[in-house]
C-alpha cells in the first residue's frame, strides 16, 4: 500500500547555515512523527552535501529540486544526476509549476530528466497543476491528465514504484489560497484513475499522490483526510521545523 508522505520545498531560501539549522531542527523532532509517515526535505543544490551530513542517523530524506537533462559535460550550472547522488540524495522534485512557469521546462525534458533520475536509483516527485487561467476556463482536468500522460506514460509499471506525484495547482502556490479538500480530492482522484489506466489499479494505489499549495498546520488535517491525498510538498510552512513536523502529524 501506498505511503504517506511529507516533503518540504525549500525553493530558492536560505544560506547554507541556515539551512544545516533547519535540517537538523527537522531532524531532531522527526522521531516525533509515526514512522508511517515519510519525510522529505528538498533544499538547493549548494546545501545538499551538508544537508545529507546534518540528517545522518535521522529518518528524514533528501531530495533535490531538480536535475539536468544531460548525464555529464559542456552543460555549465546543470547539476546531473549522478551529481545528486553523490551527495547522499535519494529523490528530486521534477516539473515543479515555477520550473515550468520561469525556465521553460517542457514535458519532453521532464520525460528526459525522470529517465534518467531513475536510473541513477533517485525517486522522482513529479509536479503537475493548472493555473488560474486553465482553471476558470474549467480546463484543470485536461491540464493534469495532459501533464501526467505527457510524462509518465514513457515509463513502466516497475519505473512507477519510483515515482510520487505532487499536485500543485499553481493558483495556491505561495498564495495563501489552498484548494479546497474537495477541490484537490477530485483532481486527486482523477491522476489515480490516469494512472490506472495505463498501469493497472495495483500501480495506481500503490502511488503516493501529494498535495502542495499553501498546505500548513491549520488546513493539513482537512487534506489529508481525504481518500486520494497521501501527504503533502510544502513550500512556505517547510521554512519552521515546527510548522513543518505539525504538518507531518496531520495524519
Ligand atoms: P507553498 O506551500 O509556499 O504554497 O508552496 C507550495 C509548493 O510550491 C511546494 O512545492
Amino acid at each position: 500500500m501506498r505511503k504517506n508522505i511529507v516533503a518540504g520545498n525549500w525553493k530558492m531560501n536560505t544560506t547554507v547555515p541556515e539551512g544545516i539549522a533547519l535540517a537538523k531542527a527537522v531532524a531532531a523532532k522527526a522521531a516525533e512523527v509515526p514512522a508511517e509517515v515519510g519525510l522529505v526535505v528538498a533544499p538547493p543544490f549548494t546545501h545538499l552535501c551538508a544537508v545529507a551530513e546534518a540528517l545522518k542517523g535521522s529518518p528524514v530524506g533528501l531530495s533535490a529540486q531538480n536535475c539536468a537533462d544531460k548525464t555529464k559535460g559542456a552543460y555549465t550550472g546543470e547539476v546531473s544526476v549522478d551529481m545528486l547522488v553523490s551527495t547522499g540524495c535519494q529523490y528530486t522534485i521534477l516539473g515543479h509549476s515555477e520550473r515550468r512557469q520561469y525556465y521553460g521546462e517542457t514535458d519532453e525534458k521532464l520525460v528526459e530528466k525522470t529517465k534518467l533520475a531513475l536510473a541513477a536509483g533517485l525517486k522522482v516527485i513529479l509536479c503537475v497543476g493548472e493555473n488560474l487561467e486553465e482553471r476558470e476556463a474549467g480546463k484543470h482536468f485536461d491540464v493534469v491528465k495532459a501533464q501526467t500522460e505527457n510524462v509518465l506514460y514513457n515509463f513502466t509499471a516497475e519505473d512507477m514504484a519510483n515515482v510520487i506525484v505532487a499536485y500543485e495547482p499553481v493558483w495556491a502556490i505561495g498564495t495563501g489560497k489552498t484548494a479546497t479538500a474537495e477541490q484537490a480530492e477530485e483532481i486527486h482522484a482523477c491522476i489515480r484513475k490516469v494512472l490506472a489506466a495505463k498501469f493497472g489499479q495495483t500501480v495506481a494505489d500503490d502511488t503516493t499522490i501529494l498535495y502542495g499549495g499553501s498546505c500548513k498546520p491549520s488546513n493539513a488535517k482537512e487534506l489529508f483526510a481525504q481518500p486520494d491525498i497521501d501527504g503533502g510538498l510544502i513550500g512556505g510552512a517547510a521554512l519552521k521545523a515546527d510548522d513543518f513536523i505539525q504538518i507531518a502529524l496531520s495524519f
